[in-house]
């Protein structure tokens, strides 16, 4: 875990200075004891410029790295410049820094958000894990006492609970069980103000759990629902996160082809994000009720897995037309979604791994955002931009929704044509948060962006973390006229 720490400067550590486009030195480059000719030849030996993420070691008594921030300095460029340091400073342990001494509001933040992130790697099914690096750390250099703590601490428990939900989509499935996950996050909620609930194999079924209990009809393990749920003294506000959480998903009956079911241990994405992101708000005592709910199964096929053509009743009492196995991630949901909205959250936010369809229309960096009202829209919209995670509005059109009409029950959980997928998938949703206002983020792109590079190593992202956080803290914070039409 990368320590972040303030503080005057440590002059036993590496020190670490941003360079603007054009290789113009930023705060605290002090290079008096560099010859600028032989500087100016290394760096055009290295090519370095100073372009976003861009880092070179200047050799020395101390070494010093180069930090590229590029032309255009926002706390986005900041978390990228950092997290492109701890990649390059991986050998070195702790390093010291004046990368937030740039003008930039949130800078410090922004700056141990990038470092930390960019610190990740999954190494733990390593038989040989090599020489061990030393623990990476970032010093704060304090600038005119302006390194605010508070800022500081958000920031190293948000990206730690982003790194945390990495390692959960990151482990296999095979040791990722659904009680496993649910247990471990049980010790976390030993304390009086969260509250610890799981239903589990007959327990689901007796909780009308209908669409949970579907789709892990053909697995071994038996399926669970999580909720926990944080209760801090004079919260006034009540938020809902919901996260789905197939362990695995190889399609069920509706088997998927190889090349698309390998990356499937990743479709609890939207479980791990809402789990670390819950810690971090506990762990922050950010002032608003959150309830965090997962339905934990896999997805597989077997002589008792839910056929096509049968008809599952979700927790809301309504009844699903099962016409695609592969179509799974609604089922579950239809169930953790019945239940949010039981406890009559102001907001209820769900994120899952939902559709290759939402991948075709935003690519891998993108998620797709729903939500019938436009105010629970801006809402995420404003949260995810301040996070550093990119999302797109994509509309819920009721005329669409005749196309889940079933034969023989209230719906069928597949359109039978893949136009527009990622909408129909969303329109489901829709049937099972009855009043409340809802957002429904697809990140079956973003939650394994394939591209790596500045915060982002190999693997799962940690995708939503930010997000949610950032929206518990703002609704926290919320003038009461917020959403207000569905908290009456
Ligand atoms: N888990 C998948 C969606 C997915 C695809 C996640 C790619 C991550 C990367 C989901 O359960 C699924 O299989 N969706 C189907 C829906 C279809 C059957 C209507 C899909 O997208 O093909
Ligand atoms: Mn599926
Ligand atoms: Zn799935």
């Amino acid at each position: 875990m990368a320590m972040v720490t303030t503080g005057s400067d440590d002059a036993a550590l590496p020190l670490a200075i941003p360079v603007l486009a054009g290789r113009q030195w930023g705060p605290g480059a002090d290079l008096t004891s560099h010859d600028p000719d032989a500087l100016a030849e290394y760096l055009d030996q290295a090519d370095f410029q100073g372009e976003l993420g861009q880092v070179v070691a200047l050799p020395g008594a101390r070494t010093v790295y180069l930090v590229g921030v590029g032309e255009e300095v926002d706390l986005e460029a900041l978390r990228k410049a950092a997290g492109s340091l701890a990649a390059a400073s991986k050998r070195a342990g702790r390093v010291s820094t004046t990368l937030h001494h740039l003008a930039v509001d949130g800078a410090e933040g922004a700056v141990a958000e990038g470092f930390v992130l960019g610190s990740y790697s999954f190494d733990r099914y390593r038989s040989d894990p090599g020489e061990a690096p030393p623990e990476p750390g970032l010093h704060l250099i304090a600038d005119q006492g302006s390194a605010e703590a508070a800022d500081l601490s958000v920031a190293s428990a948000v990206a730690n609970a982003v790194n945390r939900a990495r390692d959960l989509v990151n482990t296999p499935a095979s040791d990722k069980g659904p009680e496993a996950i649910a247990k471990s996050i049980q010790a976390f909620a030993d304390r009086p103000d969260v509250r610890f609930e799981m239903w589990t194999g007959e327990e689901v079924i007796e909780a009308g759990f209908g669409g949970l209990a579907g789709v892990n009809a053909g697995s071994a393990r038996p399926a669970t629902m999580l909720r926990v749920t944080y209760r801090p003294d004079g919260a006034t506000r009540k938020l809902a996160m919901v996260g789905k959480g197939i362990v695995f998903d190889s399609g069920g009956l509706t088997l998927k082809p190889y090349e698309s079911m390998k990356s499937m241990k990743t479709d609890m994405a939207g479980a791990a994000a809402v789990l670390a992101a819950f810690e971090a708000i506990v762990e922050l005592a950010i002032p608003i009720e959150v309830i965090a709910i997962t339905p934990l199964t896999e997805n597989l096929p077997s002589g008792t897995a839910v056929k096509p053509g049968d008809v599952l009743t979700a927790r809301n009492g309504k009844t699903m037309e099962v016409l695609n196995t592969d179509a799974e991630g609604r089922l579950v949901l239809a169930d953790g979604l019945s239940l949010a909205a039981e406890s009559d959250p102001d907001l209820i936010v769900d994120l899952a791994t939902l559709t290759g369809a939402c991948v075709v229309a935003l690519g891998r960096k993108i998620a797709g955002l729903f939500a019938p009202d436009d105010e629970a829209a801006q809402l995420v919209e404003a949260a995810a931009a301040r996070a550093g995670e990119r999302v797109w509005r994509l509309p819920l059109p009721e005329d669409y929704r005749p196309d889940l009409d079933s034969e023989v029950a209230d719906m069928k959980n597949v359109a039978g044509h893949r136009y527009g997928g990622a909408i129909h998938a969303a329109l489901f949703l829709k049937e099972f948060v009855g009043d409340r206002a809802w957002a429904h983020l697809d990140i079956a792109g973003p939650s394994w962006p394939e591209d790596t590079g500045f915060y982002q190593g190999k693997g799962a992202s940690g995708f939503g973390v930010r997000t949610l956080v950032q929206i518990a803290r703002d609704l926290a914070h919320a003038e009461s006229s917020i959403l207000s039409a569905h908290s009456e």
